[in-house]
């Protein structure tokens, strides 16, 4: 088995929990610094190790996959996704990915980029009509972000619906954020009006989310987007989805693929704000790639904007802390590793361990030179996690953030408030703790 983990005192019951609600993001980085690659905490009544070596990262994401199954935090996620991708397990899980990939192919992806191109215009004139006053950047970034995923799933888009989905989903998560935050949540069976307003939400999501797959089996032709390709797709035995499991699974897209992206936008356009030679580099590249003759091409393939988003979620990786149950007894770094406990990698952490990174705190393009990019662990790096169970959108996700950007620094130059610097909020995803407003002046 192996020897038992350092780490600090674990109070009977309680565990680490306070010390970790306190400032989650804080706890981690003082615990590794003080334990090294592997420590050992308790939180939520359960033992847990906090991984900080890409060899541990490997282990626990590749390694033995079928080890380390998804754990209860997960749960909660799906009490709003319901049973798709990203909280499925075995062959389910399996089965569905296996259908749906194709839909993530570069080549289904492209046929997304006009669609990408019009929601970065919509936001560009949301942000438009704040010019010489103060935008809310988040809002402009979730709008965006949620058209796109509305009409990569639903094709010309939700129509009259849009409203009414954004406002169910915003309802939805501001209860399982909350429970997120918590650091002990009341059971779920225990009414609150937040509860009452989650389960509102959410049975508005799921008749909204029938109804359209309903009239997509009426219709004589599935569709080209994202909802007719899982319509007809099907496995190896010939099966489709089912209603329900299709249901689960746009939920699951809109889900995990809505805040995520748009959160990165608003910590890039904050950094940017804060780094102006960056941004000076960021707007010149920004404007080349848009006069191009080709301006689809020259966006999505421009390295400065791809480096601007990576840096950017190096520092506020959306998905800060990715957990799995260890099923049987195991043993990491000569540390035992007990069934049941829960083995947590940080992306937060990894990306500002100096062994990987030569400028941690700083805002540093050289971090993706391809240089630097070759020789660094690969695994010292996950914001889209790692192994079999990593992002199936991030090829999407880094096209519209890139078309976004570009759109914004084109035409805009967005400033921080004085005294208002963006504070991270570690929720389901690490977002800023207030909305992000900006002072919007022409270029
Ligand atoms: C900046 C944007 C995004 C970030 C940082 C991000 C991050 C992640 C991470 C870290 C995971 C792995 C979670 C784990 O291992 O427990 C994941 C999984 C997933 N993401 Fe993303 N994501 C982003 C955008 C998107 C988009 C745009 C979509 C879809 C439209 C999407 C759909 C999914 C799905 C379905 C899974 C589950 C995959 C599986 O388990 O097979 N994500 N994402």
């Amino acid at each position: 088995m192996g020897r038992t983990a350092p780490g600090p005192f674990v109070p009977p019951l309680i565990g680490n929990t306070l010390q970790f609600a306190r400032d989650p993001l804080q706890f981690y980085v003082d615990t590794a610094a003080r334990y090294g690659d592997i420590a050992r905490i308790g939180l939520m009544g359960r033992t847990c190790f906090l991984l900080n070596h890409p060899d541990h990262v490997r282990h626990v994401l590749q390694g033995r996959v079928d080890n380390y199954v998804k754990s209860s935090s997960y749960r909660e996620l799906a009490r709003l996704l319901g049973n798709g991708l990203l909280t499925s397990e075995g062959a389910l899980w399996k089965r569905h990915r296996r259908v749906i990939q194709p839909a993530f192919h570069r080549k289904s992806l492209d046929q997304l980029v006009d669609t990408m191109f019009a929601c970065a215009d919509e936001a560009g004139e949301a942000v438009a009509q704040r010019t010489g006053g103060v935008a809310d950047i988040s809002a402009a970034c979730m709008q965006a972000s949620l058209s796109i995923v509305g009409r990569a799933l639903f094709g010309t888009g939700l129509g009259h619906r849009a409203q009414e989905v954004e406002q169910a989903i915003r309802a939805s998560l501001v209860y399982i954020n909350a429970r997120a935050e918590a650091p002990y949540p009341l059971p779920y069976r225990i009414p609150t009006p937040r509860k009452r307003a989650f389960e509102q939400g959410r049975a508005r999501l799921d008749a909204l989310v029938q109804a359209i797959i309903a009239e997509r089996r009426r219709a004589d032709h599935p569709g080209d987007d994202l909802l007719g390709m899982l319509l007809t797709a099907t496995d190896e035995d010939g099966q489709g989805l089912s209603d329900e499991e299709l249901r689960d699974e746009v939920l699951t897209m809109v889900g995990a693929g809505y805040e995520t992206t748009a959160t990165t936008l608003s910590w890039t356009l904050a950094f940017l704000s804060e780094h102006a030679a960056v941004r000076e580099r960021a707007e010149q590249a920004a404007e080349r790639a848009w006069n191009d003759a080709d301006r689809r091409r020259a966006v999505l393939a421009d390295d400065v904007l791809d480096r601007v988003l990576k840096e950017s979620m190096r520092l506020r990786p959306p998905v800060w802390s990715i957990t799995r149950l260890a099923v049987e007894d195991d043993a990491m770094g000569g540390y035992a590793v007990p069934a049941g406990s829960v083995a947590i990698v940080s992306p937060y952490l990894a990306h500002r361990d100096a062994r990987y990174w030569a400028n941690p705190e700083g805002f540093d393009l050289d971090h993706f030179a391809p240089e630097v990019v070759k020789d660094r662990d690969r695994q010292a790096y996950l914001p889209f996690g790692a192994g079999q169970r990593k992002c199936i959108g991030e090829r999407m996700a880094m096209m519209e953030m890139k078309v976004i950007l570009a759109r914004l620094l084109v035409a805009f130059r967005l400033d921080l408030i004085p005294g208002k610097r963006p504070v991270p909020a570690p929720s389901i995803v690490l977002r800023p703790a207030e909305p992000l407003l900006m002072r919007v002046s022409k270029r």
